[in-house]
């Protein structure tokens, strides 16, 4: 497939992104406290086949490699996260500067091979410490995560310029605390919805803190939004549609944007948001850009069982539409669809695709190679709409795929297999899969004479 490559600015940011826990591994060392992933993922039943991230892709000790791969991909940005229990391994007071340290020199050694890194503080490991005290739900993990926050950010705010507060905060507060598909594992809607105010306000007290250490700095916040279309044009399931929208996307587009938490689905939950005065005012702190993390739209129809949880919807499989290895449809217009709601009905004046990407169940082949024509197909179909989006008018300034390396794919554990770049979790080798390598080939040909079509 042929990308409209001239679409893309000049200054396009062209990388990978990945997260702490997924690849890290060395969870007990340099004084890194337990979170609350190694916790769920060492409780029996939680992920596929036991998997936990005690190893993951050994980065810790082999970024440099990592880093040396990133080179070969030709990428400009990488998107990583930093481990809150590295940094305060107590969830709140002091820091460990072992902890620090690691991502001081990784900072260092991207910039000296010329990578952009783009800092995402929250990636779904809150410290184990802070959820004994009653994690997410409670005001007071919004508060220690700014204090977090701004340590980091005064230690790597002089050599990095693009700060996320949150990945994904609907995982967090929807899948761990409602459907209890991830950490913490809970299935509790009063929890769930105290989950989601209180990593807002972590956000928005977080940019404050962020802001104050590094005044230069460029904040966002990295949300996964999906299009949702009603299965049938039924009043019912218009109105299923409309209530999952209200739970994927505007439950975390409005709040940011000034426009307060959706009335409709503060019914839909009917529980008491525990907002204080000032706080809506914190959560809408300005934003520099907004990150989407885009991987496939949803179906829905109305579900009658008065047992369902809200937000009583059945999700509908679309006959005939191609899936991923992790059974997600395959509609790359939903990217396009996506970038051009935040542009305009949130005016957005500059966005990031933080994550896209697919899993397939790759092999390394007897010559060495992997070879995963479908993942290209993928990448190729995202940044054709990516760059239809760009003639549209809307501001992306960057593309990060999901993912550098194979990783450990949270409850699905190492089964799921994202990476540009193939990991044998044995021995730990690292191998440029086909899909990065035509990666790279459309990176140079950007980067080429005239930034031709690739
Ligand atoms: C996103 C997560 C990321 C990874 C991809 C596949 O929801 O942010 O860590 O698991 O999905």
């Amino acid at each position: 497939m042929t990308i409209d490559l001239a679409a893309f600015p000049a200054d396009f940011l062209w990388g990978t992104a990945t997260s702490a826990y997924q690849i890290e591994g060395a969870v007990a060392e340099d004084g890194r406290s337990p979170s609350i992933w190694d916790t769920f993922s060492h409780t029996p039943g939680r992920t596929a086949g036991g998997d936990h991230g005690d190893v993951a892709c050994d980065h810790y000790h082999r970024w440099r490699e990592d880093i040396a791969l990133m080179r070969r991909l030709d990428v400009n940005a990488y998107r990583l996260s930093v481990a809150w229990p590295r940094v305060m391994p107590g969830g709140d007071g002091p820091v460990n500067p072992k902890g620090l340290a690691f991502y001081d020199e990784l900072v260092d050694g991207l910039l000296e091979a010329g990578i952009t890194p783009s800092v995402t503080l929250y990636h779904w490991d809150l410290p184990q410490a802070l959820q004994d005290r009653g994690g997410w739900p409670e005001r007071h993990t919004a508060l220690a995560f700014a204090d977090y926050a701004a340590a980091v950010a005064e230690r790597l705010g002089d050599r990095v310029r693009l700060w996320t507060t949150l990945n994904e905060p609907l995982c967090s507060a929807w899948i761990g605390h409602l459907e209890g598909r991830m950490a913490p594992g809970w299935r509790d809607l009063t929890a769930a919805v105290r989950a989601s105010y209180h990593l807002l306000l972590g956000h928005g007290l977080a940019v404050q803190a962020i802001r104050a250490a590094v005044p230069h700095a460029e904040v966002g916040i990295v949300n996964n939004l999906s299009p949702i279309h009603p299965a049938t044009d039924r009043a019912d399931d218009r109105a299923a549609a409309r209530r999952l929208d209200g739970h994927t996307n505007r439950w975390w587009l409005d709040p940011v944007h000034g426009r307060g938490f959706p009335a409709d689905m503060r019914q839909v939950y009917g529980v008491d948001l525990p907002e204080r005065s000032g706080d809506p005012e914190v959560i809408a702190a300005p934003l520099d850009w907004f990150g989407l993390n885009y991987y496939f739209p949803q179906t829905v129809a109305h579900d009658p069982d008065p047992a369902a949880p809200a937000p009583y919807v059945r999700t509908v499989s679309r006959a005939g539409v191609p899936r991923t290895g992790m059974d997600w449809e395959i509609d790359a217009s939903g990217i396009e669809s996506l970038l051009l709601r935040l542009t305009e009905d949130y005016g957005a004046r500059r966005l990031y695709i933080t994550e896209n990407g697919s899993a397939y169940p790759d092999v390394v082949r007897p010559d060495g190679t992997v070879d995963d024509p479908e993942r290209r197909a993928y990448l190729e179909a995202h940044l054709s709409a990516c760059a239809s989006a760009l003639r549209k008018g809307v501001p992306l300034a960057g593309y990060f795929a999901w993912s550098l390396l194979d990783n450990f794919e949270w409850a699905y554990g190492y089964d799921k297999r994202f990476g540009l770049v193939h990991v044998d979790y044995t021995t730990q080798k690292r191998t440029i899969k086909g899909s990065g390598h035509r990666y790279a080939e459309i990176i140079r040909a950007h980067r080429g004479v005239g930034r031709e079509a690739a």
